[in-house]
């Protein structure tokens, strides 16, 4: 031990030969060609790997459809949403401010319905589905805003909440090739002891089955989901408090009971206006 550190050059000039031995010509332990040699090896090596990689990623991606998605759930069962987005409605019906932004929501989200914009769009079959397997490019049923009537925003700009009676637009998701059966419409309640009053629209809350099947972002552009607006007619009692309404969709084989998905066929929401 005492030994080696006595002698530091030698130990030093250990090293360097192992870094470089000029009598060899070995540099870290190995010569030059060997080190070619492994060089090419690995570049060898991992160039099979990327190209391998490169050669499966490119056949799985062949047996890939741009239009209709490769695995799906069994059974297609769309889930609910409401317009404007929020699980908490809640304003003063006097303070235009605090009922802004859900008409101002309500509004943008209209604008794909419009009437001039809908007109592009074909007149279908009342109560058929609009089954277009065939064609290139398909086409889309008219669905439009005018249709919602007092819940259109076109006569009352504000939907309903400056009377205190707001409009809540109720939609499915889209589910691709899903054709309900059954006549599908949105049944809405007040999770409380008397119902409340609410007006649908279009009539009866109905899914025509004109909107069914969709085929897709790609085949199917422009394609606007159906709409079932819902009025609640809030009279001077149920102002300053809390009410859970809850929808759902009925009268078909959608599913809206499932345990485990609070919104497959359904959507819960609260509402407090306050005037
Ligand atoms: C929709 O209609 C409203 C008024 O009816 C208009 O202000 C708006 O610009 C229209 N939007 C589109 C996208 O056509
Ligand atoms: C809506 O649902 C309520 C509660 O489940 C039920 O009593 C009522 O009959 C339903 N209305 C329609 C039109 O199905
Ligand atoms: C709602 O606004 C009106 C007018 O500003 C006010 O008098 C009333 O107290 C407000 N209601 C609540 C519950 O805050």
């Amino acid at each position: 031990m005492s030994n080696k550190e006595e002698k530091p050059d030698e130990k030093q000039s250990s090293w360097k030969d192992f870094i470089y031995n000029p009598r060899t010509g070995e540099f870290i332990g190995r010569t030059a060609s060997s080190w070619a040699l492994i060089f090419l090896f690995y570049l060898v090596f991992y160039g099979c790997l990327a190209g391998m990689f490169s050669l499966t990623m490119w056949v799985m991606l062949q047996t890939l459809d741009d239009y209709t998605p490769k695995y799906r759930d069994r059974v297609a069962n769309p889930g609910l949403v409401i317009r404007p987005k929020s699980m908490d409605i809640g304003f003063n019906r006097t303070i235009p401010q605090q009922y802004d932004r859900y008409v101002k929501h309500l509004e943008s989200f209209l604008q794909q319905y419009n009437d001039t914009v809908q007109e592009k769009n074909e007149l279908c079959m009342v109560g058929e589905y609009f089954n277009q397997d065939d064609a290139a490019e398909k086409k889309v049923c008219q669905f439009k805003r005018s249709l919602l009537r007092q819940c259109s925003g076109l006569a009352d700009t504000t939907f309903g909440y400056a009377e205190g009676q707001p409009c809540v637009l109720v939609k499915m998701n889209r589910v691709i090739g899903l054709k309900p059966r059954g006549d599908p419409y949105i049944n809405c309640t007040a999770k409380r002891e008397t119902p409340l009053q609410m007006q649908y629209f279009p009539a009866e809350g109905r899914f025509d089955k004109m909107y069914f099947p969709y085929y897709g972002k790609k085949a199917h552009p422009n394609y606007v989901q159906p709409l079932v607006a819902v009025k609640l007619l809030l009279t001077k009692q149920d102002y300053n408090s809390e009410l859970t309404i809850e929808c759902k969709v009925e009268g078909s084989d959608l599913r809206n009971n499932d345990e485990r998905d609070k919104f497959l066929g359904r959507v819960t929401f609260r509402v407090n206006v306050s005037e």
